[in-house]
């Protein structure tokens, strides 16, 4: 029998306010024009059990490792039930954030040490040539004033969104650490131009990000 080659995994990140709703209902349209088939999904949440998750998440006071942990709940459901199961199929999966956020979120924003979330990595993700984490990563980075201006502007703001400025500050600069210390995973995007210019500036790079033709 003729085996299907896996598909891929793609994650999109940035701070809260970054844009990347916008820029991820693009992509999605990018890859489906390419004829590639594709499953969309989100963390926290993706399947119904981390949608409730979520929804305890965004909303309700908890311990910070509470959190924490339930994002990694979240997750390993999701992984068994969504992902894994779509790149076995040979379906590529593009995700509205996944552990970076916790490392940024939970570790940057909340102070939580990294050493954990790497065991639970392991645990979670699997380890060695088992371990599913995103081929490619669009990190969408704006500035403080960008991002708060954005938020400001929009809907009710969730628990996370409501953190004050500093904890902001230190997400988005955890997530720019780790974009350095991966830079073939994690693709650092300036998304504070016009939407045009940041689809323009995807456009040019994601065929050979991904290994595509043109
Ligand atoms: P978000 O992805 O911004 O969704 P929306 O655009 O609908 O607001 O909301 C999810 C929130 O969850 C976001 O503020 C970041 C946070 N989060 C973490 O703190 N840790 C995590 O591991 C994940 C996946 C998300």
């Amino acid at each position: 029998m003729k085996s299907i080659p896996r598909g891929r995994f793609i994650s999109v990140e940035g701070v809260d306010g970054a844009g990347k709703s916008t820029q991820l209902l693009w992509l999605a349209r990018w890859l489906i024009a390419r004829g590639i088939p594709l499953v969309r999904t989100r963390e926290p949440g993706g399947t119904p059990l981390g949608e409730k998750l979520r929804e305890w998440l965004l909303a309700e006071p908890m311990h910070l490792e509470t959190e924490a942990l339930l994002m990694f709940a979240a997750r390993r459901e999701h992984l068994a039930r969504v992902i894994a199961p779509a790149l076995e199929r040979g379906e590529w999966v593009l995700c509205d954030r996944f552990s970076d956020a916790t490392f940024a979120y939970q570790g940057g924003g909340r102070g939580l040490p990294r050493e954990k979330f790497e065991a639970l990595e392991d645990w979670v993700q699997g380890a060695g040539a088992a371990r599913i984490e995103p081929d490619l990563t669009l990190l969408f980075d704006v500035p403080p004033e960008v991002s708060s201006a954005r938020l400001a502007n929009g809907r009710e703001l969730d628990r996370f969104e409501r953190e004050a400025a500093d904890f902001h500050a230190r997400v988005r600069a955890a997530y720019l650490e780790r974009a350095a210390a991966a830079p073939d995973r994690i693709r650092v995007i300036d998304a504070s131009g016009s939407i045009e210019a940041i689809q323009a500036r995807l456009e040019a790079a994601l065929p050979l990000w991904l290994d595509l033709a043109a």
